[in-house]
């Protein structure tokens, strides 16, 4: 049997057919781009990498009671290999799935998925609102600050900076300059 390799076309298609809603679309744009991003900074597949960023939260919005377990039946359903499910559902560790992350895609996947809120949520409180001329040591301000876009899981960030022996200002620089390749599409290029 031939190994189906999931496109980026595909991905897409999956998530506008399981999502309608604007916000869960940026957030999938988002952690495509810094999953890309990373892969190519660490020698990796990005379009592996962004493939999976792109449909980790395909169930929530019509599942959130499921969330992960769901997107695991979806794209098996769907013939995806099981590299993609596994990592998919790996990124919910701990809060919705019991897959730890293991490879690098998971790790860092696991590790970016809630900073890109963080950071998101730190451009749009600048005068400029963008994250063109956002940094790191602003993000980490407002990491102190818990009430500061408080649904965001800083201990999940901070587990999966350590699973990576990242520091957490350096995982927040690439998490920004990730985001900054799309910052348009993700409605972050603000007024510059
Ligand atoms: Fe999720
Ligand atoms: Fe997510």
């Amino acid at each position: 049997m031939e190994t189906h390799v999931p496109t980026r076309e595909e991905a897409m298609a999956l998530v506008k057919e399981f999502n309608q809603g604007e916000g869960l679309l940026r957030h999938a744009l988002a952690v495509e781009a810094v999953m890309r991003y990373m892969a190519r900074r660490r020698g990796a597949d990005p379009d592996t990498w962004g493939v999976v960023g792109l449909v980790h939260d395909l169930d929530y919005e019509r599942f959130p009671d499921q969330h992960c377990r769901k997107t695991g039946e979806i794209l098996r359903e769907r013939g995806w290999p099981q590299e993609y499910v596994r990592a998919a559902v790996s990124h919910g560790w701990g809060l919705c799935s019991d897959v730890e992350p293991r490879s690098d895609l998971e790790k860092v996947l696991f590790a970016v998925d809630e900073l890109t809120g963080l950071v998101a949520a730190s451009a749009l409180v600048r005068p400029s609102r963008s994250v063109l001329d956002l940094e790191a040591k602003s993000v980490r301000k407002k990491w102190k600050d818990k009430a500061f876009a408080a649904g965001v899981n800083r201990e999940v960030i901070q587990r999966g900076a350590e699973m990576l022996g990242m520091d957490l200002g350096d995982l927040i620089t690439e998490v920004i300059m990730g985001m900054r390749e799309v910052a348009a599409e993700l409605g972050l290029r603000g007024n510059l």
